[in-house]
């Protein structure tokens, strides 16, 4: 089954609950909340409060993304705010097997998110543990970014990797994800398709969510 995760990275924050709320109406399967800590990237966003602030607006699975160094220190304070899936980056820990582990052990699902550059096999004794993985096709940090071309022979390669290990893993992709790119990225094996400005930068949510659905 594929998914469409709206960023609210791209949502106004002014009215963030009525925002994730009317694209839980226009169709909504998850909703993705962009974590960045001004370190591990050049942007700062929101933090546990906000996660715990959106759960009480919906029951839509909150997909947690830290692009924050040492996310084993705040990876509880996610949960305990109502985080169903939190990826973390490859790039941001060096125990990557205790940090996956974390998570899994409060029983939800856990993902490895990897930047442009860095290579699928890193996760080659890891995977057997991911829920999912999240590919981004665009460098962390920013919404409205132009999708990176190299992406969709990353995605091919590793749908390959995921179905000879026989797993049930999921590919989410993050990052230039609109109605142009969505069909060659879905054709490549994406299960999960983040989108942000494509989404709340459009004059009609549920419009644009349908015509995505349509095209993948
Ligand atoms: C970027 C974030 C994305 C971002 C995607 O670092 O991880 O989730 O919101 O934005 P769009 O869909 O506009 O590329
Ligand atoms: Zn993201």
């Amino acid at each position: 089954m594929k998914l469409i995760a709206p960023s609210v990275l791209s949502a106004d924050f002014s009215k963030l609950g009525e925002e994730i709320k009317s694209v839980e109406k226009a169709g909504a399967d998850w909703i993705h909340l962009d974590v960045m800590d001004g370190h591990f990237v050049p942007n700062l966003t929101i933090g546990p409060e906000i996660i715990k602030a959106s759960n009480k607006v919906t029951d839509l699975c909150l997909d947690v993304h830290l692009m924050i160094e040492n996310p084993d220190q705040y990876i509880d304070q996610f949960i305990d705010a109502g985080a169903d899936c939190i990826s973390v980056h490859y790039e941001t820990t060096t125990h990557l097997n205790r940090t996956v582990q974390l998570i899994k052990q409060k029983n939800i699902k856990a993902g490895v998110a990897l930047n442009p550059a860095t290579p699928i096999n890193t996760l080659e004794w890891v995977l057997e543990d991911l829920d999912f993985v999240v590919i981004m096709s665009v460098n962390p940090g920013f919404g409205g970014q132009s999708f990176i071309p190299n992406t969709i022979e990353k995605i091919k390669a590793l749908k390959t990797m995921i179905t000879k290990k026989n797993l049930p893993t999921l590919i989410e992709i993050d990052g230039g994800v609109n109605e142009k790119t969505i069909q060659k990225i879905s054709h490549a094996g994406t299960d999960v398709f983040v989108a942000g400005s494509a989404i709340f930068k459009s004059s009609n949510y549920k419009e644009t969510i349908t015509k995505l659905k349509s095209k993948w």
